[in-house]
């Protein structure tokens, strides 16, 4: 029977050892947890990396039968591979540059050689899987070679690719060496898909200035074949994350939390320890409000959660010193005995107590400089059961192009921040549920089944017109 394989560097669930026993937690980040609801259907696949470095063969085979009972495959990368693939070109290469940072991007031709060899690496590993009507979807920047080799290897087979961060405009792509190989890597799908129109756009106008193929509504005709590439934002598991929110078990959690931070209203923020989520700008927003509206003082409270990610990699070093000390100056500056302005977590959580925090909050800060699509934002609406709540959100992030019923702001004018946070916390009942409402039904038809449907749709589609062009 055709299957559906999934390839991504980061599979959903990682490795960690604890006292000499491996056990495995669930990744963090969107594209885990939005196609985590997805994969185990039927015969399908994933297959990536489960995130630690495990060298001997008989442990590797091990922990390949334990996660194929859960439809999964592992790619293992070594110490080298990890540290100039993933960390290196993927992290300090690809990453800062498509989310417009390219100031902290590096360019290393020995990165982008072993950026190459694992590409190979997991072309390897899925043609060690695949059927020949089996669909392969690809996913992300670490990946963006993938397609074409796989093309070479399997030259009729159905392939998707997906971008989960935002394309770059051409005037900072080209900023790349590689970018001429990049794109003709992405070229061997059938299918490319982005989160946003924009993207969708800036990629087809990189296409065209770089390797010179023209399109037309979104079809590209390469030299013997045609492949679309469209946008389809992607949603949320809707009723897992509005199922969970109206457990006992959250609401009791939900009591428990507000009790223990006393304080009148909430702010809640949650991302990954990432410069492209204006952590740092957020926290200085808040505290220019905290200057500006005293009379919030021993009312409101910042919850923020950090969760740490790719701390190897320098700049997610520095950020995590900055973040540190804008904490420390802001609590040691307004702090009262029974009041934190902040309250500020660096760990992960588990689904129940992320529901109950989302719960919990008046108002939901998401104010990334950039963000490809942004999840943690819509988990706070499906969360939303009383309807009661305000979402502040960057217009920087794919999710704000759904989202209009959402404060919109700009994260690098700090005014705007400030204001929005006031607006939020005076904003009336009837009001905050009108839009809350709006957003909601939207969420809930664009859920992540939606949206796994349409790129498959499009994807047949695709294969059926290049027939009808061949
Ligand atoms: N998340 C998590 N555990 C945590 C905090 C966050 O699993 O302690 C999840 C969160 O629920 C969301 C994802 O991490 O689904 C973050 O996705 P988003 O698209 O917002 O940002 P990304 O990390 O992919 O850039
Ligand atoms: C974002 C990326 C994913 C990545 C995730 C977590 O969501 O789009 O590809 O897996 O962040 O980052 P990590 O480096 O830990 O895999």
């Amino acid at each position: 029977m055709a299957k559906l394989i999934i390839v991504s560097n980061r599979l959903p669930v990682k490795l960690q050892e604890k006292e000499g026993e491996l056990i495995y937690k669930t990744s963090e980040g969107g594209l885990a947890t939005g196609l985590g609801s997805i994969y185990k259907q039927g015969d399908n696949l994933w297959i990536g990396w489960p995130g630690m470095v495990i060298e001997d063969p008989q442990k590797q085979q091990r922990i390949a039968d334990d996660i194929r009972k859960e439809s999964m495959s592992p790619v293992f990368l070594t110490e080298t591979e990890i540290k100039e693939f993933y960390e290196g070109f993927s992290n300090e290469t690809l990453w800062p540059t498509f989310h417009y940072f390219s100031q902290y991007a590096i360019y290393e031709q020995q990165l982008w050689e072993t950026y190459v060899q694992v590409n190979q690496k997991y072309c390897d590993a899925v043609v060690a899987q695949a059927g020949p009507e089996d669909t392969i979807w690809v996913h992300d920047y670490q990946l963006l070679l993938l397609p074409s080799m796989l093309r070479e290897r399997l030259p009729n087979s159905t392939i998707g690719f997906f971008q989960h961060i935002p394309f770059p405009s051409y005037e900072v792509f080209r900023l790349l060496p590689w970018r001429k190989e990049l794109l003709e890597g992405m070229l061997g799908s059938d299918l490319v898909g982005f989160h946003t129109y924009d993207d969708m756009r800036h990629f087809l106008s990189s296409v065209n200035r770089l390797v010179g193929y023209g399109s037309m509504h979104g079809w590209i005709n390469t030299n013997n074949r045609s492949l679309l590439v469209d946008s389809f934002p992607m949603g949320i598991d809707y009723e897992k994350y509005s199922s969970t929110a109206a457990t006992e078990e959250v609401q009791k959690r939900e009591q428990i939390y507000r009790g223990n931070l006393n304080a009148e209203k909430v702010i809640l923020s949650i991302d990954r320890l990432d410069y492209s989520k204006g952590i740092a700008q957020r926290l200085k927003a808040f505290e220019l409000f905290l200057e500006k509206h005293p009379e919030f003082h021993a009312k409101v409270t910042l919850l923020m959660l950090v969760v740490p990610s790719r701390d190897a990699v320098e700049k997610y070093k520095e950020l995590k010193e900055e973040v540190d000390e804008l904490v420390g100056r802001i609590n040691g500056k307004y702090s009262r005995i029974s009041w934190n302005p902040i309250q500020y977590f660096y760990r992960s959580y588990p689904l129940e107590t992320l529901s109950a925090f989302y719960r919990m909050a008046d108002v939901a800060l998401v104010t990334p400089m950039r963000d490809g699509m942004n999840l943690v934002c819509k988990e706070y609406i499906a969360s939303k059961s009383d309807q009661k709540g305000v979402l502040i959100l960057s217009e920087m992030a794919g999710a704000s192009k759904e989202l209009s019923d959402a404060l919109l702001i700009n994260p690098n004018d700090i005014n705007q921040m400030v204001e929005a946070i006031a607006t939020a916390l005076t904003m009336p009942e009837e009001q905050q549920i009108a839009h809350m409402r709006n957003m909601q039904e939207s969420l809930q038809r664009y859920n992540i089944h939606h949206w796994v449907s349409m790129f498959m749709d499009r994807l047949s589609y695709v294969k059926i017109k290049q027939l009808s062009l061949a």
